[in-house]
């Protein structure tokens, strides 16, 4: 089956065509440089900016794959979460597009997409995902595709958000989370101690905005001391990406154990971060456990996961309804 898949939830607006079960294009037409200045995603200049690229992404993703519309055989788009105006854009432009094509208009659910993104390479009859992004830091218990439990989320802000903060609060820009990477390669970890929070709270949920005011607090008192010399800032960075990487990686882990599983997958864009799936894949190892990661390329937002996602459920026989609308909030 040839697909054209659709991905506008957020800051990227992205097009993929794929056809059994292969990327034949990837398409990702980025917006940081207009959401960069105000430190975060400004959805209504989000769904704009979606409004003038989204119709040039699909023609290059097109051209990339070499096919024509009219050999496509199916349409899959974001249909949520995400931002309600972002999300209406792609949705609307994957609706007229299979409607002048008469082609079925298949919505995909933006974290069921990252989930999978890591499936095919994990090929474990039964894992648990860590799916971690700007948006998201959910837990997951996937017995095998298509049968997935929820084991926990994030209360407030997101792994991938308190790093986006984190960076912001020490003049890093946006993206925060690449920046605090970089940093940190040069920083130590053990100078600044901050807490784990959550760690030991026996569910399977996260809490970062804790962190965040706390590093916040250390900022501030840093600035009245001494100033942020650069030496400051990659040692802050190291230490408090110390500290989100520690909750994640331990809680993963106990989550595994507790669900009786000896395999683990990483996805979302936190996951494109080195030291997150060193550490990571360092303790699976040592576990004897298998670990997989997602390809970078489908770690941050993009339109292949969406597309791969909707033709595998196809084939498995999904027919969803022809009347819908965007879900902004949608549970999984
Ligand atoms: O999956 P994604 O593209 O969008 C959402 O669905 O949210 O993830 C974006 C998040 C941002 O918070 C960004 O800072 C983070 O992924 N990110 C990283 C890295 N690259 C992107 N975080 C840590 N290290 C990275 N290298
Ligand atoms: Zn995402």
């Amino acid at each position: 089956m040839t697909l054209l898949g659709l991905e506008t939830s957020c800051d990227e607006t992205a097009a993929s065509v794929v056809r059994g079960g292969k990327i034949l294009s990837n398409v990702v037409s980025t917006q940081v440089e207009w959401h960069a200045p105000h430190g975060g995603v400004v959805p209504e200049v989000a769904s704009r900016q979606h409004l003038r690229r989204v119709d040039g992404v699909v023609v290059e993703a097109l051209k990339q794959a070499d096919v024509t519309a009219q050999e496509l055989e199916a349409i899959a788009v974001t249909r949520g979460p995400g931002l309600p105006s972002a999300l209406l854009v792609g949705v609307s432009a994957a609706r007229g597009l299979a409607t002048r094509l008469n082609l079925p208009l298949l919505p995909v659910h933006h974290i069921e997409a990252h989930l999978y993104s890591v499936e095919e390479t994990i090929a474990a009859s039964s894992f648990v995902a860590l799916v971690v992004s700007g948006g998201h830091t959910l837990l997951w218990h996937v017995e095998r595709f298509g049968c997935h439990r929820r084991l926990g989320g994030t209360a407030d802000d997101a792994a991938g958000e308190a790093l986006d903060k984190a960076a912001q609060l020490m003049g890093l820009g946006y993206p925060g989370g690449p920046a605090v990477e970089s940093a940190a390669r040069m920083g130590n970890a053990q100078r600044y101690d901050f807490p784990r929070p959550m760690l030991d709270s026996g569910d399977w949920n996260f809490s970062f905005s804790g962190l965040k005011s706390s590093l916040r607090r250390t900022v501030i008192d840093l600035k009245k001391r001494e100033g942020l010399s650069p030496n400051v800032v990659t040692d802050l960075c190291a230490s408090f990406q110390a500290a989100v990487f520690d909750v994640l990686v331990e809680k993963t882990v106990r989550a595994a154990r507790s669900c009786g599983v000896s395999a683990v997958a990483l996805a979302g864009g936190v996951a494109c971060n080195q030291e997150l799936r060193r550490r990571l894949e360092k303790a699976c190892k040592g576990l004897g456990w298998r670990f997989a990661c997602a390809d970078k390329m489908l770690c941050t937002d993009n339109a292949a996961m969406v597309a791969l996602l909707a033709e595998k459920k196809w084939a498995l026989g999904w027919r969803p309804e022809k009347q819908w609308d965007i879900a902004p909030d949608w549970v999984l």
